[in-house]
């Protein structure tokens, strides 16, 4: 049984974790932080909050004192960190905040846990798991080979910078100070949860309200698209079996570019309303709506600055140590997830029109204890 802080517990990947842990490990004692920027939502996590099946504390990760407080009073022995601003759009336009979270944010979690662990001789049985992301790595021309952990770090985007700023921290806290952390490498994530601004739910609200499909560029850059259970999975085995100081890459090993992302998202929408005439009452926006086909909508718009052209992920290394676990193909998950967005409109409305924030503001105070 294990003392579990999950940080970034309220954004997507980590609202993933956080129900795939409780569903895996029951009796493991759960505690999220989260500062609950625009990007969360704990409405998922509402329930085991209410049944005290997890800690819910809304705070920053930056305040050194609240973390060191959460790691003396719940003896964590293990930490998966995802806190993080995670947007590269937003990045390029407002920088400072990448850096406040992810760089100085990891640095005070850190110390934090270290000092903590030192001064309670618990270091030893401890696990640190920092969750980053393959842009660390920059970007692959079309024939390259897949990055691999012994890639060199190039960043090109002040998000992926902050991210390969925090590993490298992770990293010398390992070396310098005995830190028993490890670090996950991941590339793009898709499923339920996943806040609107994001390639795969932004496409598809768009089609259901009938607005354009901006694709950036040419729409030829490629992502490696892993549905976020299967990384839930694979951040879980690295946490348990993972070495010390070791990193791993884990990826889908389905590369699509945006434009057959986007196509495949449109003919998904095409077929739902085709077989659900309930449907276009729900969204008569939505070309479908009025059988046409969502590939209408498709425009084609500036690029992203610096956008790096291609990621691939060799998991070689993952799949030796862990056994190869990755159990969603692309086509069925991607479904899936349209599916999931055309049920879960309440979700997204409140996000999108961030109403959801200021319910949060009003409702939940600094702390939420058991
Ligand atoms: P997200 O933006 O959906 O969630 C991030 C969460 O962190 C939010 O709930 C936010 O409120 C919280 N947060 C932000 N700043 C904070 C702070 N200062 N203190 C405490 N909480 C704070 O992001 P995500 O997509 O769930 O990504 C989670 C992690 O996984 C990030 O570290 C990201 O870099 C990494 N990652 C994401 C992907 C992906 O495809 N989404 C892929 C690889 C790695
Ligand atoms: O690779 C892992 C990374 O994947 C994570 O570390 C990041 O946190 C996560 O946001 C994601 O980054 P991307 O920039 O790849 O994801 P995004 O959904 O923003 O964009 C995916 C691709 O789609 C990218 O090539 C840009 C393109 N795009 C995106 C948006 C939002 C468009 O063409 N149009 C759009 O409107």
């Amino acid at each position: 049984m294990h003392s579990v802080l999950i940080t970034g517990g309220a954004g997507f990947i980590g609202q993933n974790l956080v129900h795939a842990w409780r569903a895996a490990r029951p009796d493991d004692l759960l505690v999220v932080v989260d500062a609950m920027t625009y990007a969360a939502n704990i409405r998922s996590l509402e329930p085991l909050i209410a049944d005290r099946c997890i800690l819910f504390v809304k705070g920053d990760i930056k305040d050194g004192a609240l973390m060191r407080r959460l790691f003396d009073e719940h003896a964590f022995t293990r930490v998966a960190h995802l806190a993080a601003e995670s947007h590269v759009d937003r990045s390029i336009v407002d920088p400072e905040a990448f850096l406040q979270t992810n760089v100085l944010g990891t640095f005070t979690l850190l110390k934090a846990a270290h000092d903590a662990w030192r001064s309670s001789g618990t270091i030893d049985g401890a696990r640190f798991l920092h969750v980053s992301t393959d842009e660390v790595y920059g970007s692959l021309g079309p024939s390259d080979p897949a990055f691999s952990e012994a890639s060199p770090y190039r960043p090109n985007s002040p998000y992926a910078a902050s991210k390969a700023a925090s590993d490298h921290l992770v990293r010398s806290f390992v070396a310098t100070y005995g830190m028993p952390a490890l670090i996950t490498n991941c590339s793009n994530n898709y499923g339920p949860y996943q806040h609107p601004e994001k390639l795969i739910p932004l496409m598809i609200i768009h089609a259901l309200e009938g607005k354009p499909l901006p694709i950036y560029g040419d729409g030829s850059n490629v992502r490696d698209w892993l549905h976020v259970s299967d990384h839930c999975d694979a951040l879980m085995s690295a946490i348990e079996r993972g070495g010390v100081g070791e990193t791993y890459n884990i990826g889908g090993g389905n590369e699509r570019n945006n434009r057959d992302v986007v196509g495949l998202i449109c003919d998904t929408l095409d077929g739902a309303f085709a077989a659900d005439r309930g449907l276009a009452t729900r969204f008569p926006s939505c070309p479908a709506a009025s059988g046409q086909s969502c590939r209408a909508l498709i425009s084609y718009v500036t690029d992203r600055p610096g956008h790096d052209h291609r990621y691939a992920i060799d998991a070689a290394k993952l799949d030796r140590e862990f056994g190869k676990r990755r159990s969603t193909g692309f086509e069925a998950g991607l479904g899936q997830t349209v599916h999931w967005y055309l049920d879960q409109e309440d979700w997204w409305r409140e996000v999108t029109s961030g109403a959801y924030k200021a319910w949060i503001d009003k409702n939940y105070g600094f702390r939420i204890a058991v």
